[in-house]
């Protein structure tokens, strides 16, 4: 029988009954420092080798019961569905896929939040990740950007945390989140709370740029839910204050990135301290084959669901316009386009560098446009200020790095400028990704120079997947002609759905 009882209602009392289960509190863990060679990716024919799990006490990570409408799918229904959704899934015992949120067995205390939050059914990647996440296997979860990934993670997280003997003094948390960027940190840790709430489940964000008092504080009074980027996370078990031996869930957000050669020797040596019996989670809307390798070291007989193409692609809500430019004629352009989208609703306008981004913006504001900037030079304090003067509406263009461009979910951003073409085609994937968001429109607009000419190919592939037109100009930079002497292209077909100038006079006007 599963030791998760969708119906109970009542997750404290659950947990309390699970207290004297025999299960230890941190002491009976001696998995800290284990090798991450005992995790190995395995062959579709071959069957998992056992891992060595010495001295650990069990736990439970398998809460998935079908649903009875769920059970009565035929392999033809699942199939029709998971086309009609463009699910593609890899691993052996799939489950089938959920249409409904009642189907997933979710208790009822999460299934209110759900309610509240006014969803109307599980997007592709929920239907399909929930009940393979519940079933306490590992897992690759690639879908577009805007999609839901992040409730796809925490749902079964809090399920996974429940189910779980309550914390002892001097326990680390259960579940572990790990995310690229201090903003997203905070907006996972906020997602978290919200759902995990009627659950009383206790929840910190362990991240940089800011004071660690508060933060050791929580993990001292104990935290079944953590979330963190990988630098001060590593910080605070340097300082032994957490550990990791209980962590039994671990989340990747934005996978690729974090094992990425950025944070890879931050990934491995946190993950070395976790027991190799855990259950892993990747998730990511962009999947390049060369991390696949890398990533399966950490895994363990994964499932792997895939919504849409394998291959790289855009949120197809977002419409694509590309401009080629020539370097000096970026800011007018900008001017004008501004002028033209402008109408009180929010713009992020990404730029390479943060000296960049600062000189725009320092111009744009003498223009008299409400713009602010966000980047890795500012202090934290003057980052989570520019974020929520922005998600208000108060301040409705962004100027940005690259450390806005991913996983940052902003109601009503309406358009997104690359002013700076981006160093990857994956980065353009997320960047355009802050529009579009959960079943919204939203437009892109990119400048691209002839410096960006070896990104043409691939970027015309992405247009060409979302249906989107490729102008002739950069058709002919796809098959390697240099670029139209400056001033050709434009934005010709962009929506015409002008606003009114924004800001006072300008001398362009
Ligand atoms: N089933 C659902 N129906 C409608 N909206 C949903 C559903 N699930 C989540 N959302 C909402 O969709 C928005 C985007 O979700 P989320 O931030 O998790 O996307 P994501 O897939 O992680 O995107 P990214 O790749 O950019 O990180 C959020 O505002 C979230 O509340
Ligand atoms: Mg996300």
């Amino acid at each position: 029988m599963s030791r998760y009882d969708s119906r109970s209602g009542d997750p404290a009392s659950y947990r309390d009954r699970r207290s004297d289960s025999g299960f230890g509190g941190a002491s009976a863990y001696g998995g800290s420092g284990r090798s991450l060679s005992s995790r190995k990716d395995y062959d579709a024919g071959e069957p998992p080798r056992k891992l060595d799990l010495d001295g650990l006490t069990p736990f439970e990570k398998n809460f998935y019961v079908e649903s009875p409408s769920v059970a009565a799918m035929s392999e033809m229904e699942v199939e029709e569905y998971r086309q009609k959704r463009e699910i593609t899934v890899e691993g052996r015992d799939v489950p089938k896929p959920v249409k409904s949120f009642a189907d997933v067995g979710f208790p009822d205390y999460v299934l209110q939040e759900v309610m509240k939050a006014g969803f109307v059914e599980p997007t592709a990647i929920q239907a399909q990740g929930w009940p393979m996440a519940l079933k306490g296997r590992d897992l690759i979860g690639i879908a577009e950007t805007g999609s839901g990934k992040t409730l796809a993670y925490l749902l079964p997280a809090i399920v996974h945390v429940n189910a779980q003997p309550i914390l002892a003094p001097g326990d680390g948390p259960i579940v572990l989140v790990l995310a690229p960027t201090r903003e997203l940190a905070v907006q996972i840790q906020q997602e978290a709370a919200k759902f995990g709430a009627s659950s009383r489940i206790k929840n910190t964000c362990i991240y940089g740029g800011v004071p660690k008092g508060p933060q050791v504080r929580d993990l001292q009074k104990g935290v079944e839910i953590v979330i963190a980027t990988p630098g001060r996370l590593i910080d605070m078990l340097d300082s032994h204050h957490t550990n990791l031996r209980r962590v039994t869930y671990l989340v990747l957000d934005e996978a690729d990135r974090m094992l990425d050669m950025g944070f890879e020797p931050q990934i491995r040596k946190i993950v070395s301290q976790i027991r190799p019996d855990r259950q892993t989670l990747y998730w990511s809307a962009t999947w390049p084959k060369e991390v696949e390798q890398l990533a399966r070291q950490f895994l363990y007989n994964p499932y792997k669901v895939i919504i849409g193409s394998a291959d790289l692609k855009a949120n197809h809500a977002i419409r694509q316009h590309v401009d080629i430019v020539s370097e000096s004629q970026k800011y007018n352009k900008l001017v004008k386009l501004l002028e033209d989208i402008m109408d009180g609703s929010r713009i992020l306008i990404f730029m390479d560098t943060k000296k960049g981004c600062d000189q725009i913006t320092r111009q744009l504001r003498m223009d008299g446009w409400p713009a602010l900037s966000i980047h890795g030079d500012k202090s934290q304090a003057e980052r989570d200020w520019v974020l929520s003067e922005f998600k208000a509406g108060k301040s409705p263009i962004m100027t940005a790095t690259d450390v806005a461009a991913r996983g940052l979910d902003v109601k009503d951003v309406k358009y997104v400028i690359n002013y700076d073409f981006p160093g990857s085609l994956e980065d353009y994937v997320h960047r355009i990704g802050r529009t579009g968001r959960a079943g919204a429109k939203g437009t892109a607009y990119t400048f691209f120079t002839a410096a960006n000419a070896r990104f043409a190919k691939e970027l015309i592939a992405i247009l060409k997947e979302a249906g989107q037109k490729v102008s002739p100009e950069l058709a002919a930079m796809g098959r390697g002609a240099p670029p139209p002497p400056s001033g050709h292209g434009g934005f010709r077909d962009r929506d015409r759905d002008r606003g009114k100038g924004y800001g006072g006079s300008r001398p362009w006007n």
